[in-house]
């Protein structure tokens, strides 16, 4: 197992930078994520890292080897990067048979006809593609080309894995199964992987290490739970999650040497450990860190059910005070009606606060 290194990458293009500054580390046997919305530089990044883009600064290596390095003007071609990719469009070759598909580029590295064989017959039971070795992709649904081009990666046997939203052609039923297939995938192969995608159920469920970017730049890297519970600044706390954060703005005051963020009608007390840094703060809080009671409660604030929406597993409420709205996320199907008067607290150990000017969480990590 391997690690792949990028240090300050950067490209342009005509003077657009799609990648303004980037250092990456990727553990040996690692699955990490690049996630973010789209035009933010992900494909970008890992065009870079296969060799099929020019960075303009920086160096990447895999491994021990340095494939890129623009100050010592190297530049190893992607053929000789011994990469296994699965990009965007699964783009099989339509002249050619499953079977073909998957075994050009193992023809293409001298493997003995046995091994090529013996291979191919793997990658094809892993996918569960065995009866289709000889179809056409035109023959083939979506779902199943994108398990070709799965399976050619398989076969491959890198020790480094490249995917850019592979399952972005699948329904979502297919899309489930098959990111539990790439999870089970990544953990028989080991090759250290770099997965891009925008969509964050994916991220959160497939990596090890998520990368957050916006316009070309890191906005977090760490752990799925810390990119959902510590997100560093607003822009993760609020791309993350799904309803959205809630996220009030509120003026801070100290009452007898305790720190209060009063934030419409509701009033929070500042752990000690957030230092504040302006007289306005913005404090956030996720849908399902909200509790909810049908009956008054001492201390919890009135509000008015103003929407219901069950989704079967779960509930999406929203609710309204007099100040504010907020989005609730209560575990199984509710029967409550709009209208209906229910009282609201939040857990606060789960809020997280910002400087609204910098937008950096003042939670330190940890
Ligand atoms: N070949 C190119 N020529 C000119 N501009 C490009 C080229 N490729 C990408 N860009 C620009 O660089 C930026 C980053 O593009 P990139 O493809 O890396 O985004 P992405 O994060 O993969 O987005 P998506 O989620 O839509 O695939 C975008 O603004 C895009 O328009
Ligand atoms: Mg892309």
């Amino acid at each position: 197992m391997q690690k792949i290194v990028l240090n300050g990458i950067q490209k342009s293009y005509a003077k657009e930078p799609a990648v303004r500054h980037l250092d990456l580390i990727v553990e040996p046997g690692s699955f990490l994520t690049i996630l973010g919305p789209s035009g933010c530089g992900k494909t970008t990044t890992l065009r870079s890292i296969a060799g099929l883009e020019e960075p303009d600064a920086g160096d990447i290596q895999l491994g021990d080897r340095t494939v890129f390095s623009r100050s010592q003007g190297i530049i190893v071609p992607p053929e000789q990067r011994n990469l296994g990719l699965i990009f965007q469009s699964y783009a099989l070759w339509p002249h050619m048979t499953v079977e073909r598909n998957i075994t050009l580029a193992l023809k293409e590295q001298k493997l003995s006809s046995g091994e090529v064989e013996s291979r191919l017959q793997s990658a094809l039971e892993m996918v569960q593609l065995t009866p289709y070795r000889n179809r056409y992709p035109s023959e083939l649904s979506g779902g199943q080309q994108q398990r070709v081009a799965v399976a050619r990666l398989i076969a491959l046997r890198s020790q480094f894995l490249l995917m850019d939203e592979p399952l972005s052609n699948l329904d979502a039923k297919l899309r489930t199964e098959m990111r539990t297939e790439l999870k089970r995938l990544h953990r028989e192969l080991e090759a250290t992987t770099v997965y891009v995608t925008h969509d964050q159920i994916e991220a959160l469920t497939l990596s090890d290490i998520i990368v957050v970017m916006n316009g070309g730049l890191v906005m977090q890297q760490g752990t799925p739970y810390d990119i959902y519970h510590h997100p560093g600044n607003l822009f993760v706390a609020e791309f993350i999650g799904d309803p959205p954060i809630n996220k009030f703005t509120g003026s801070f005051i100290r009452e007898d040497g305790v720190g209060i963020l009063q934030c419409g009608d509701h009033r929070l007390t500042l752990p000690c450990h957030v230092i504040p840094t302006r007289e306005t703060l913005v404090a956030t809080i996720r849908p399902e860190n909200i509790m909810i009671s049908e009956q008054e409660k001492d201390g919890w604030l009135k509000t008015t059910l103003d929407s219901v929406q069950p989704t079967g597993a779960s509930t999406i409420l929203q609710v309204k005070s007099e100040k504010s709205v907020m989005t609730l996320l209560q575990p199984g199907f509710m029967r409550m009606a709009v209208g209906d008067s229910v009282w609201v607290q939040m857990d606060m150990t789960k809020v997280n606060y910002f400087d609204p000017e910098t937008e950096q969480n003042l939670i330190s990590e940890g």
